[in-house]
């Protein structure tokens, strides 16, 4: 299939590029390096040995994206685009509406326009806000807690509408719960911007003497020791997620939700534990106040997409913590 990425430079889109060019796909990326480096380009065709279109710019250039339509037969599309971090939504929610929002309707309108129906929209975990019971299925009710995650929540809206509205629309909603590790090759990774907000990128500058020590957010929480539980899924699990998506919106209709996680809780103890077993290193911390806006546990039930999409994450938390280290070894500088 032909498949046009956008967002395909960034953290999950460059793992998904390496595995759609894996499984033999045509790949077509849009990026405005906006939240991402040039060189992974490099790195993902050094990965695979296998090339690529890129075409550089932004979602909000309509002529630019005419033109990827125009010229190309695309089959599917992954949209990635979009600005993620959770914190400066709330600082900056106009930035974060106008950017995540129109740049997607902008590509629906294209989408339309060349009769191309079906799309995997990166969404997010975040749209279940606090949830009233664990696991978390699809079906739960939906509500968010800053203006990122209700752009996804809004996008989500957006694309129901649009399936009620033509029965030819294929969507997949993709929640990731909470993706970290990088490729195995230590080429492709995270690479946040200035201090990390996320607790893996954290620890690995914890670990590589960036920074001086981990401040975990709370100890009091009603969890197994009191630190916050997540579902933590390694990020190549979470690419070959994608490579299943786009296999099933080529053959269905409709619009369904799909949690990628691993349907295992750890705890920020157990990712500090591992991550210092596995990587031979001490990893000093604090205990600090609980981060605002936090809950105490969250975790998928990954019963639909094992059953829909004929996927599951197979790499452990060791391989998780092993990947995000090596990552930042090789790129220290
Ligand atoms: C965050 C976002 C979520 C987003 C996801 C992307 C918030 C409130 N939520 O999820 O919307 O989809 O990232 O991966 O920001 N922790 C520490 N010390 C740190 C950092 C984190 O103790 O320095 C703890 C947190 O309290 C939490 C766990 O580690 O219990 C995971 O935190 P984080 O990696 O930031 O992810 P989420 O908050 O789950």
């Amino acid at each position: 299939m032909k498949i046009l990425v956008t967002g395909g430079a960034g953290y999950i889109g460059s793992h998904t590029v390496v595995e759609l060019l894996n499984a033999n796909h045509d790949v077509i990326v849009v990026d405005d390096f906006s939240n991402s480096n040039p060189k992974v380009l490099k790195y993902i065709k050094e990965i695979t040995k296998k090339d690529f279109v890129f075409i550089e710019g932004s979602l909000l250039d309509k002529a630019l994206l005419d033109n990827i339509f125009k010229n190309n037969k695309i089959d599917v599309v992954i949209h990635f685009a979009g600005y993620k971090a959770v914190g400066e939504s709330v600082k900056k929610p106009l930035m974060y509406y106008d950017n995540n929002l129109i740049s997607t309707i902008y590509l629906l309108e294209i989408m339309e326009k060349y009769k191309v129906y079906n799309l995997a929209f990166s969404s997010s975990a975040t749209v279940y806000g606090t949830p009233k019971k664990l696991p978390i299925t699809e079906n739960m009710t939906l509500h968010t807690t800053n203006p990122y995650g209700t752009t996804k929540l809004m996008i989500e809206t957006i694309l129901n509408d649009l399936k009620k509205s033509n029965e030819k629309w294929s969507i997949a909603l993709l929640r990731y719960f909470n993706p970290i590790g990088a490729h195995e090759s230590g080429l492709i990774g995270e690479e946040p911007n200035g201090i990390p907000n996320n607790l893996m990128p954290y620890i690995v500058e914890v670990a590589s003497g960036k920074l001086k020590e981990l401040k975990i957010f709370g100890n009091d929480y009603d969890t197994k020791d009191g630190t916050g539980v997540r579902d933590y899924i390694h990020v190549v699990d979470l690419a070959k997620g994608h490579v299943s998506a786009i296999n099933y919106v080529n053959n269905n209709v409709g619009v369904e939700a799909f949690n990628l996680g691993t349907g295992i809780g750890y705890s920020v103890l157990d990712i500090v534990k591992s991550f210092e077993r596995v990587n031979n290193v001490t990893i000093p911390y604090k205990i600090v106040e609980r981060r605002p806006g936090d809950i105490a546990e969250c975790y998928a039930d990954v019963t639909k997409a094992k059953k829909m999409l004929d996927w599951s994450a197979e790499k452990t938390i060791d391989d998780m913590c092993r990947d995000a280290y090596q990552f930042i070894l090789k790129n220290k500088d």
